[in-house]
């Protein structure tokens, strides 16, 4: 065995690590699980912080470095930025400032959009901070600079969902809300651009109809992810059974117990990560 590929089988074998505001980045974490089952993967949910969506663009740079700093003490062979509202703020300043590789959710969306898209209308609905950043007609327009884009903001659906909400009365009509004035500017896909909404996908594609397809940006940055720790040629071996750690900076009971409902498996492995250390590893 050479140097180098001793090399590539110790990084081979460090976890995927993740992080989001709290339990949402699950669902990008469930899609990786589906691609990559040999992976391991250490998952940070902030949820002390949550939500994101209503965060300035400094605070959520504070936050990602501060995540990004722990998840290398790991230590991790990439980070995956499993929230929209944290990539839209802060993916290219991580990159800047990191040596780990990093990826973001909002490019491999953007681009299952434009590919998906006959008539190149895409709607993005997705929280403010990732409305206001701009970072999806950026993505879009870098790959069809002539595609129509239309971003809808939906303050407060989040909270529906991270309580457990996925089929009451009063989310039904936050949703009808937020997709009626999307609706009418006559997208034929739909970018689901926060980490919450593939939860309430089926409720989403009746409002929209069918007609309208929509793309869950989970599921391709699993993909991308796929590609790239193969390019590097740092993928784990197929034949090894994937293990998972999570931390928290919030309750730990409360992580588990409703990470479990987002993820449908038992979460074993959870930890406290309080925010003091992250203050010490990047001072607010
Ligand atoms: N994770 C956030 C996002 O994808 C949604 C939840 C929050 O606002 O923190 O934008």
């Amino acid at each position: 065995m050479t140097a180098s590929s001793a090399h590539t089988d110790d990084v081979a074998s460090l976890p995927i690590g993740m992080f989001d505001s709290g339990m949402g980045g699950l669902t990008v974490l469930h899609e990786c699980l589906v691609r990559l089952p040999s992976e391991n993967f250490a998952y940070v949910g902030d949820t002390a912080r949550f939500p994101y969506g209503e965060k300035s663009r400094a605070e959520l740079e504070l936050y990602a470095r501060q995540l990004t700093a722990f998840l290398e003490t790991v230590p991790v062979k990439l980070v995956i930025v499993a929230c929209y509202s944290a990539t839209s703020a802060a993916l290219q300043l991580l990159q800047e400032r990191f040596t780990t590789p990093i990826v973001g959710v909002i490019m491999p969306g953007a681009r299952a959009a434009v590919q998906t898209s006959r008539y190149r209308r895409i709607g993005v609905l997705a929280t403010e901070a990732t409305v206001s950043s701009g970072a999806y007609p950026r993505a879009i327009h870098s790959l069809d600079g002539g595609a129509e884009v239309h971003q809808q903001a939906a303050p407060g659906l989040v909270s529906f969902i991270e309580e457990g909400d996925v089929a009451s009365q009063a989310l039904a009509d936050a949703v009808r809300g937020f997709a009626e004035p999307l609706k009418a500017k006559r997208p034929d896909v739909v970018i689901l651009g926060c980490t919450h909404y593939p939860l309430i996908a089926p409720m989403l594609q009746r409002f929209f109809g069918r007609d309208v397809t929509l793309v869950n940006p989970a599921a391709e940055i699993a993909r991308e992810v796929e590609d790239t720790l193969a390019r590097q040629g740092v993928a784990r071996t197929e034949d090894r059974v994937g293990s998972y750690r999570f931390y928290t900076t919030g309750d730990v009971e409360a992580f588990r117990s409703v990470g479990a409902r987002f993820l449908q498996m038992p979460l074993t492995r959870v930890r406290s990560l309080p925010l003091d250390t992250l203050n010490g590893l990047v001072a607010p």
